[in-house]
C-alpha cells in the first residue's frame, strides 16, 4: 500500500525553517516563520514563563487527565484576557494544543452545525488556514482584503463582498496583525463588519494569534467590543505561541460566545468535537498562561515582557523602512512602518524572493512575506544590501 504514496509539497512556512536549518552559509537570516527573535537573533523563554514553571513543577501533584475543555478557571483567565474584567455570560472556553488546535476544533464543530458548511477566508491569508478548514470538508470561499497598490486594506471591497456572505456561512477574521500582511482594520472599518456580521447572520471565527504583537492588550483586543455590544454569536481561536512565547508548548483556546441560555448545549458539541480529535487538552502550556494571568506580580513581568516584544517589533519596522529608503529611494518602504505585528507583505516579488534564498542566504516566504521581528541591529544592513540588490537585478542593472 505505501509504495503507491506520493510525497506531500513541503509546508510553506514550517518547511521553510528546515530548509534554512540546513543552510550552511553562517550569514543565513530566516525571515520566515513567525516567531519572535530578540536583539541577538534567539527566541527566548520569558521570564514571567520561568517563573510559573517553577511554581507549576512545585505545586504538581498529579498527571490525571484533564477535563475535555481543561480548567474551567484557565477559562475564565481567557475570557478575562480577551474581554476584560466584566463577565460575558454566553462565553464558554477550551484549553486547546495550540491556536491551530483551536481553528481546527473551531472547523470541525462548524462543519458539524452548519447546514451550508461554507466558510470564507480573506485573500490571501495564513496558508494553513485552507488546510485546518478543509479538513472537514467546509467549501472555502476567498473575501477581497488586501489592495496591494495601496499597501492597505481594501476596506471598501471587504465590505461589499461581507455584506453578500449568506446567512449561516462562517468568515474567519484575524483579530489583529493580519497574517501575512500586516495590514488591520482601524475601529471604524471594524465597527462596520460587526453591523455586517450582526445584520446578515453569518458567524465570525476570529483568530487571534498576535495580541499584544500590534499596540497593546487592550487595543490588540478592542475589535472583539463591537461585535459584543450587537449581541452577535462568534467562536475566537486564541494561540498564547507568540504572546507568552510558547511556541513548542501548544498553548491556546477556543472561546465561543453564544445567547446565555444556549451556551452549554452548545459548547457540549464543542466538547465532542475535542473528544473525537484528542479526547483533552496537554497540561503544561495552558497551565503556565494561567499561572501568570492569576497572579498580579507575573501578570506585571509578562506584561512588560510582551510590551518589550512589541517595542523591537515597531523599533525594527522603522529601520528597515529607513534603511531601504536610503538604499532605494525610488521605492517605497515607508508603508512597513504602518503595518502591524511581526508581518509585513514587502512587495518583493517571487523571483527576487528565490534570489534572496540561493544569493544571500535570507529565507522569507513565497509570497515576500517578512518576519520583521527576525530583523536585528546585527543583521539589519546585510538584509537591506541585499535586498536593495535584488531590486537591481531586476532592472538589470
Ligand atoms: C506563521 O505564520 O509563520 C506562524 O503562524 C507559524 C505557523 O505555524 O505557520
Amino acid at each position: 500500500m505505501f509504495e503507491q504514496v506520493s510525497a506531500a509539497p513541503p509546508d510553506p512556512i514550517l518547511g521553510l525553517t528546515e530548509a534554512f536549518k540546513t543552510d550552511p552559509r553562517p550569514e543565513k537570516v530566516n525571515l520566515g516563520v513567525g516567531v519572535f527573535q530578540d536583539d541577538e537573533g534567539r527566541t527566548p523563554v520569558l521570564k514571567a514563563v520561568k517563573a510559573a514553571e517553577a511554581a507549576l513543577l512545585a505545586a504538581e501533584k498529579t498527571k490525571n487527565y484533564f477535563p475535555i475543555a481543561g480548567e474551567p478557571e484557565f477559562g475564565r483567565k481567557v475570557e478575562e484576557f480577551l474581554f476584560g474584567e466584566a463577565a460575558v455570560p454566553g462565553a464558554r472556553t477550551a484549553q486547546t494544543p495550540g491556536g491551530t488546535g483551536a481553528l481546527r476544533v473551531a472547523a470541525d464543530f462548524f462543519a458539524e452545525i452548519s447546514q451550508s458548511r461554507r466558510v470564507w477566508l480573506s485573500d490571501p491569508t495564513w496558508p494553513n488556514h485552507r488546510g485546518v478548514f478543509g479538513a472537514p470538508g467546509l467549501a472555502i470561499q476567498p473575501y477581497p482584503y488586501y489592495d496591494a497598490a495601496r499597501r492597505s486594506v481594501n476596506a471598501g471591497a471587504l465590505a461589499d463582498a461581507l455584506d453578500k456572505v449568506p446567512a449561516g456561512d462562517a468568515v474567519v477574521l484575524h483579530l489583529c496583525c493580519h497574517n501575512p500582511t500586516g495590514a488591520d482594520l482601524d475601529a471604524e472599518q471594524w465597527k462596520t463588519v460587526s453591523e455586517i456580521a450582526a445584520r446578515r447572520g453569518w458567524l465570525p471565527i476570529f483568530d487571534a494569534a498576535y495580541i499584544g504583537f500590534g499596540d497593546s492588550l487592550e487595543a490588540d483586543r478592542a475589535p472583539l467590543r463591537p461585535f459584543l455590544d450587537a449581541g452577535v454569536e462568534m467562536l475566537i481561536a486564541t494561540s498564547f505561541s507568540k504572546n507568552f512565547g510558547l511556541y513548542r508548548e501548544r498553548a491556546g483556546a477556543l472561546t465561543l460566545v453564544a445567547p446565555a441560555r444556549a451556551a452549554d448545549a452548545v459548547f457540549s458539541r464543542i466538547k465532542r468535537v475535542i473528544r473525537v480529535l484528542y479526547s483533552n487538552p496537554p497540561a503544561h502550556g495552558g497551565q503556565i498562561v494561567q499561572t501568570i494571568l492569576s497572579d498580579a506580580l507575573l501578570r506585571q513581568v509578562w506584561r512588560d515582557e510582551l510590551n518589550g516584544m512589541c517595542a523591537r517589533i515597531h523599533a525594527m519596522r522603522a529601520r528597515f523602512a529607513e534603511g531601504m529608503a536610503r538604499r532605494a529611494p525610488d521605492r517605497d518602504f515607508a508603508f512597513i512602518r504602518a503595518q502591524r505585528g511581526m508581518f509585513s507583505f514587502s512587495g518583493i516579488s517571487a523571483a527576487h524572493v528565490a534570489w534572496l534564498r540561493s544569493e544571500r542566504a535570507i529565507y522569507m516566504t513565497g509570497d515576500g512575506r517578512i518576519n520583521v521581528a527576525g530583523l536585528t541591529p546585527q543583521n539589519l544592513d546585510y538584509v537591506c544590501d541585499a535586498v536593495a540588490a535584488a531590486l537591481r537585478t531586476e532592472r538589470g542593472g
